[in-house]
C-alpha cells in the first residue's frame, strides 16, 4: 500500500518525506486555504514547490465545476509538473472531464467518493485514483472501511484498474484497516502516520536494552 500525506503544509510534507516512506501528496482547496495560499499564481507555485520536494504523485484539485472549465484548469495544473494528478470532484461534468484526461494521458484523482456506484463510474471513466472519504462516512454513522472493502471486491471482480486511495483518515487504526480492506493507497495527515510507530512495549523494551547495555560497558 502506498502512503500519501494529506496536507499543503510544507513542514509536514518534509517531515513525512524524510521518513523515506512517502509516495505522494494530496491537497484540497480547504487544505490550501489553511496554509493561506490564495490566488492562481500562488497555488501554482505551491504545487511546484511540493513537486520539487516529493518524488511521487501530487494531487492538485480543480476549483471549477463545468466540463470546459475543468478541462482548461486541469491542463494548466498538469503542465506544472509530470507528477501532478488532476483532482476532480465526483459530479457529472467531472466524470466527463476524467474521461477527457484519461484519453489524453493525464492522471486523475476522482474525489468526494461516498458510494460503490460512484466508484464504479469513476473507474469506467478511467480515473487513476478514486478517493473514498472514510472518516467523513464514519462521522455520519456509516462504515467507511466497509466501503473500501466493497469497492476493492468490485474492482477485483470486474478488473477495474483505478487505484483505491483511502482518504479522510482519522487514525493509525484507520490506516491498518484500510490496508486490510484492500486500499491501494492511504492519504492522511502526519499524525496518523506517526501513530503507527507507537507501542508502549517498544518503548519499555528499548529502555531496558539501553539500561542493560550500560551495565556491560
Ligand atoms: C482527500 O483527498 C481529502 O483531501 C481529505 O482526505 C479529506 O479529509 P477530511 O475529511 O479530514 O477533510
Amino acid at each position: 500500500m502506498k502512503f500519501f500525506i494529506d496536507t499543503a503544509n510544507l513542514a509536514q510534507i518534509k517531515e513525512a518525506n524524510d521518513l523515506g516512506i512517502l509516495d505522494g501528496v494530496t491537497t484540497n482547496p480547504s487544505l490550501m486555504a489553511k496554509e493561506g495560499i490564495k490566488g492562481v499564481e500562488a497555488q501554482m507555485q505551491h504545487y511546484k514547490t511540493i513537486c520539487d520536494l516529493v518524488d511521487g504523485d501530487i494531487s492538485a484539485e480543480v476549483l471549477s465545476t463545468t466540463y470546459d472549465e475543468m478541462v482548461a484548469e486541469g491542463k494548466l495544473l498538469a503542465a506544472i509538473h509530470p507528477n501532478i494528478v488532476v483532482k476532480i470532484p465526483m459530479i457529472k461534468d467531472g466524470i466527463k472531464a476524467i474521461k477527457y484526461f484519461t484519453d489524453n494521458g493525464i492522471k486523475t484523482n476522482c474525489t468526494l467518493i461516498f458510494s460503490a456506484g460512484q466508484a464504479i463510474l469513476a473507474a469506467k471513466a478511467g480515473a487513476t485514483y478514486i478517493s473514498p472519504f472514510i472518516g467523513r462516512i464514519d462521522d455520519s454513522g456509516w462504515d467507511g472501511i466497509q466501503l473500501i472493502q466493497q469497492i476493492s471486491n468490485i474492482y477485483t471482480m470486474q478488473g477495474f484498474e483505478s487505484q483505491i486511495l483511502a482518504a479522510s483518515i482519522r487514525s493509525a487504526n484507520h490506516i491498518i484497516q484500510c490496508a486490510e480492506a484492500g486500499a491501494d493507497v492511504c492519504t492522511c495527515p502526519l499524525e496518523p502516520i506517526l501513530g503507527l510507530l507507537k507501542h508502549p512495549l517498544t518503548d519499555i523494551g528499548l529502555a531496558k536494552f539501553l539500561e542493560d547495555a550500560k551495565k556491560n560497558s
